[in-house]
């Protein structure tokens, strides 16, 4: 693709296939320099993979990329050299403390040992880990463990950081100390590239977004462009004993007369929004039939609801 604005990510028809598994398949990916950029896509579709390729950590099956202006293939150590990466892979030492897991760090990218001394302070404070800076990793929470990552990371500012779901699994306050660092990041000047499974990160933190699914980008743009191809809105629904679901999709199936997604949540459904009128019916019809429910909202669609409208399918995840 020719464009002026000067590209941090570029690939064209990325490949990687483990066996009979097509884990990456023909990605094209441009990632326009600063802020992030979000690779939203379920489980499974190819996110980690094409990172790890990004990253110079697996060999390409197919395709080129280039990361900062250098081939991942043939200038592999340059990209090394500028680019960072957290998520599965950071190699914090559990045995060690916090503070002497960035000192170790600090050293080993050259600082004095004091100015490692006053990197890692500065890290520990900025990402909220004082406290927890003499703790072992072994003991940390999962939101400090993640904050720690990114912190292990950034020792040297990069000019790139591939954060790959650096919130799975996180509780809300943890996802917003982590938020918050991204933020920070961009403020800095470091491109991020950031790998989730929810659109409401990527609305948080990406200015624009790749869809993915079964290693291919299935949509690109901002996350308002994501949302308006869904519709207006979408309709959250909780049920109170989860047996009775099934029941409240078909019911709301067949007021709403559109698509309803059951959620990973076993107790949730979605269902989008094209006439509100037809929302305010929906509850009463689903009290007279006998449905308890303990969440009925209008909000944003989901990244399932998404999926489902790009695919026709729910993300494979909670298909079942
Ligand atoms: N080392 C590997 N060996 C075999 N299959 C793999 C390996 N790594 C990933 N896969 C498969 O490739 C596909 C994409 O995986 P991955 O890149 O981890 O997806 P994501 O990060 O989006 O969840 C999945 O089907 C996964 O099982
Ligand atoms: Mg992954």
């Amino acid at each position: 693709m020719l464009t002026a604005t000067k590209l941090a990510i570029e690939t064209t028809g990325l490949v990687k296939t483990f066996g009979s598994t097509h884990a990456v398949d023909g990605l094209d990916l441009a990632v326009p320099l600063g802020g992030v950029y979000g690779v939203l896509g379920p489980n499974g579709a190819g996110k980690t993979t094409a990172i790890r390729m990004l990253a110079t950590l697996l060999p390409l099956d197919g395709g080129t990329a280039t990361v900062l202006g250098h081939d991942v293939a043939s200038e592999p150590d340059a990209v090394r050299s500028k680019v960072s990466l957290t998520g599965q892979f950071a190699s914090l030492d559990e045995d060690l403390t916090g503070t002497e897991n960035l000192l170790l760090l600090g050293r080993l990218y050259g600082y004095s040992r004091a100015a490692a001394r006053t990197r890692s302070e500065q890290l520990l404070s900025a990402f909220g880990l004082e406290e927890a800076g003499n703790r072992q990793v072994k003991n940390y929470s999962g939101g400090m463990r993640r904050r720690l990552d990114i912190a292990a990371s950034i020792i040297v500012t990069p000019e790139m950081i591939f954060l790959d779901e650096p919130t799975t699994g996180l509780d809300p306050r943890s996802r917003n100390q982590v938020w918050e660092i991204v933020r920070a990041l961009v403020a800095g000047g470091t491109t991020v590239l950031l790998t989730t499974q929810y659109l409401d990160e990527a609305d948080q933190l990406a200015d624009r977004v790749a869809v993915i699914d079964h290693g291919k980008v299935i949509a690109e743009g901002t996350t308002g462009e994501l949302k308006a191809s869904v519709g207006s809105g979408a309709l959250h629904v909780r049920v109170t004993d989860v047996a009775t679901r099934p029941a409240a999709a078909a019911l709301l199936r067949e007021i709403l007369e559109v698509p309803v997604v059951e959620e990973a949540d076993p107790a949730a459904l979605t269902a989008r929004i094209d006439d509100p009128k037809r929302v305010s019916r929906a509850l009463p019809a689903l009290d007279d039939a006998g449905i308890a429910v303990s969440t009925f909202a209008l909000g944003q669609p989901s990244l399932d609801e998404v999926f489902l409208s790009l695919t026709g399918r729910p993300t494979e995840e909670h298909a079942s």
